[in-house]
């Protein structure tokens, strides 16, 4: 039997440690601030920017939601950065990605102050991150971390293998475990014998972007499976792919039309010691990551 590592149990505990942290920097007159930046109207984007800013109240954290429009310019958005990384009631400036194909991202993320970027996308992070000097840490990452951590699951001396090195999530996610004593093999779309190598994953951690691409062959009986992926599946052919013969999720793709799928096939989970479930998993870490990060961030910059 394999454990069910429960992402709303984990991210619950995590939100309430923050809200008392609030609490208790509320008395030295703080309030840590968020300042949240919506390009557009993408979906998704808005589903997770209002459930980053409804996360704030709940937790007594100030937000500030900006709405530029999809036709916005990069120099527009340079001066909105610039204003966000001089206001004193912004602790954390969150600029949620995509951005429209005009807008240069990178210079964008490299103009938010370091000491400002609750993210953890900027290069200065990345390389405080790389050198073991305190950083504010990717979010999804640094939810892996507490997942295993807090379902006591031996990181030091185990085989962490992360599939997938995007700069968001592979590449931090890597260096989070190295700094945990993990041995850590980093795989990616060149790699060759990609199986052999998944299956000597104590822990596997897979961000690729493709809707069950681990499957039960590449996996080690008994590893620890964490699944950052999330695609949507439209098609009935899909579904079944993934899904036949479960009532629960059949329900649900009758209703919505659709259903949610990690980067591992749901077969895989089912020879694992303990899996990270989509949805229910590192997904919703990712919010109380950056509500730990804004709080970080505000008491940092207060020499705290
Ligand atoms: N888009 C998808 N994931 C993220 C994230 O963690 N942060 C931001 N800013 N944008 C994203």
């Amino acid at each position: 039997m394999s454990v069910i590592l429960d992402g709303a149990a984990i991210a619950a505990a995590i939100k309430q440690e923050v809200a008392e942290e609030v609490r208790s920097l509320a008395g030295q007159g703080i309030r840590p601030g968020l300042a949240a930046v919506l390009v557009g109207n993408v979906a998704a984007s808005e589903i997770y920017v209002r459930s980053k800013v409804q996360t704030c109240a709940e937790l007594g954290i100030f937000s500030d939601l900006l709405t530029p429009p999809d036709t916005v310019t990069t120099r527009e958005m340079l001066d909105l950065v610039a204003a966000l990384n001089a206001r004193d009631d912004v602790d954390g400036i969150l600029i949620q990605l995509p951005l429209p194909a005009q807008v240069d991202t990178k210079a964008l993320l490299d103009a938010v102050d370091p000491a400002k970027d609750v993210d953890g996308f900027h290069p200065v992070n990345a390389g405080r991150l790389q050198a073991g000097r305190p950083a504010l840490a990717p979010c999804t990452p640094a939810g892996v971390i507490e997942i295993l951590k807090r379902s006591n699951i031996p990181i030091a001396g185990q085989h962490a293998v992360v599939v997938g090195r995007s700069d968001i999530v592979g590449k931090p996610a890597a260096m989070l475990l190295l700094h945990q004593n993990a041995t850590v093999t980093i795989c990616h779309s060149k790699t060759r014998n990609l199986a052999e190598i998944t299956r000597q994953a104590d822990i596997l951690v897979a961000a690729i972007g493709r809707p069950g691409f681990i499957t039960a062959e590449m996996v080690k009986p008994g590893a620890t499976l964490i699944d950052v992926g999330i695609n949507r599946l439209y098609t009935r052919e899909e579904f079944d792919r993934f899904f036949l013969g479960n009532p629960k999720r059949e329900a649900a793709f009758v209703k919505r039309g659709s259903v949610i799928v990690g980067d591992i096939h749901p077969q895989a989970f089912e020879l694992s010691g303990a899996y990270t479930p989509v949805p229910g998993g590192v997904g919703l870490l990712t919010v109380a990551m950056l509500m730990a990060n804004t709080v970080r961030a505000a008491k940092m910059r207060r020499g705290l």
